[in-house]
C-alpha cells in the first residue's frame, strides 16, 4: 500500500484491507513500515505497552482482529525512532520483516510510509512483492506523487494492482448533500493513464476516521456501513488479480540441496 504522498490514508486502507481479505477467509499479516510515523498500533487497537514475544530468535506477530500484526513501534521505544535513516531504516524494515514468525499467511499487507526515497525503493526491490496498491485523493497535487510512487514499483518490476482514491466525496451527516472537498476525478485519471483499475472510491467520512484512529476499523466497527462494502469489493478485486499474477509469474524457488 504505498502512495507519494503522507495523510492520503494508506494506513487506513492497510487496516481495512487486512480486516475485509480475513473477514474473506485468508489468513492475513500486517506489517507496518513506516518507520517514521508507524500508525497500525494505533487503528488496529494494540496498546502501546504490548511488546512482541520472542520465540527461536524470531518475533512473534501480534494477532488482533484475527490479523497478525507487525511494527517497529513494537521494537523501538519513544526516543529511537529519530535515528532510523536511509540504509539503517532499510536494513531494520527488512529484518522485521524476516524474522517475524508468521503464521501461515495467505496475504501479507505492508503498509508504506510515505515518499518514494530509499526505503520504498529499498523495500520494492528486495521483497518479493506480488503487487503494489497506491492510495490516492483527488486532487491534482496527491495525482503528481502517486504517479512517483507508481513509477517506482513500475522501475522494480512490481505489478501495480490498482488505485484507491480515497477521501472523495463527503456526505452531509445533516443534509445529506454531497461535496467533493478535495476534488474530483483523481484517482479516474491515474487509473486510465496508467491502463490500471480504479479498486474503489472511499468517501470522506468522520466516521472513517473515528473508527480507524480508535482501534477498530469500519470493516469490524460497521460492517454494513457505507464503507466496509467497498473494502470488501477491493478484497474481492485484489484476491483475483493476485490470482492471476501467481498464474502468470513463474514461481522461483531456492531449494537447499
Ligand atoms: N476516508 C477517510 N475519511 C476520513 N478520515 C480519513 C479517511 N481516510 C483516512 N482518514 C484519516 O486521515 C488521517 C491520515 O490517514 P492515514 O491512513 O494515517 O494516512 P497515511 O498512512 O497515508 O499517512 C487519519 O487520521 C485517518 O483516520
Ligand atoms: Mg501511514
Amino acid at each position: 500500500m504505498a502512495s507519494g504522498k503522507g495523510g492520503v490514508g494508506k494506513s487506513t486502507v492497510s487496516a481495512n484491507l487486512a480486516l475485509a481479505l480475513a473477514a474473506e477467509g485468508h489468513t492475513v499479516g500486517l506489517l507496518d513500515a513506516d518507520v517514521y510515523g508507524p500508525s497500525q498500533g494505533l487503528m488496529m487497537g494494540v496498546s502501546e505497552e504490548t511488546q512482541p514475544e520472542v520465540a527461536d530468535d524470531l518475533l512473534q506477530p501480534i494477532s488482533v482482529h484475527g490479523i497478525q500484526v507487525m511494527s517497529m513501534s513494537f521494537v523501538t521505544s519513544d526516543r529511537t525512532p529519530a535515528i532510523w535513516r536511509g540504509p539503517m531504516a532499510s536494513s531494520a524494515l527488512q529484518q522485521l520483516l524476516t524474522q517475524t514468525n508468521w503464521q501461515n499467511v495467505d496475504y501479507l499487507i505492508v503498509d508504506m510510509p510515505p515518499g518514494t526515497g530509499d526505503i520504498q525503493l529499498t523495500m520494492a526491490q528486495n521483497v518479493p512483492l506480488s503487487g503494489a496498491i497506491i492510495v490516492t485523493t483527488p486532487q491534482d497535487i496527491a495525482r503528481l506523487d502517486a504517479c512517483k510512487g507508481i513509477e517506482m514499483f513500475r522501475k522494480v518490476e512490481v505489478p501495480l494492482l490498482g488505485i484507491i482514491e480515497n477521501m472523495s466525496l463527503h456526505t452531509c451527516s445533516v443534509c445529506g448533500h454531497q461535496e467533493a472537498i478535495f476534488g474530483t476525478g483523481g484517482g479516474e485519471q491515474i487509473a486510465q493513464d496508467y491502463s490500471t483499475y480504479l479498486l474503489a472510491q472511499l468517501p470522506l467520512s468522520m466516521a472513517v476516521r473515528e473508527q480507524s484512529d480508535g482501534g477498530v476499523p469500519p470493516v469490524l466497527s460497521d460492517p454494513d456501513g457505507e464503507v466496509a462494502p467497498l473494502f470488501k469489493q477491493i478484497a474481492v478485486a485484489v484476491h483475483r488479480q493476485i490470482e492471476e499474477v501467481e498464474k502468470t509469474t513463474p514461481t522461483i524457488r531456492i531449494v537447499d540441496d
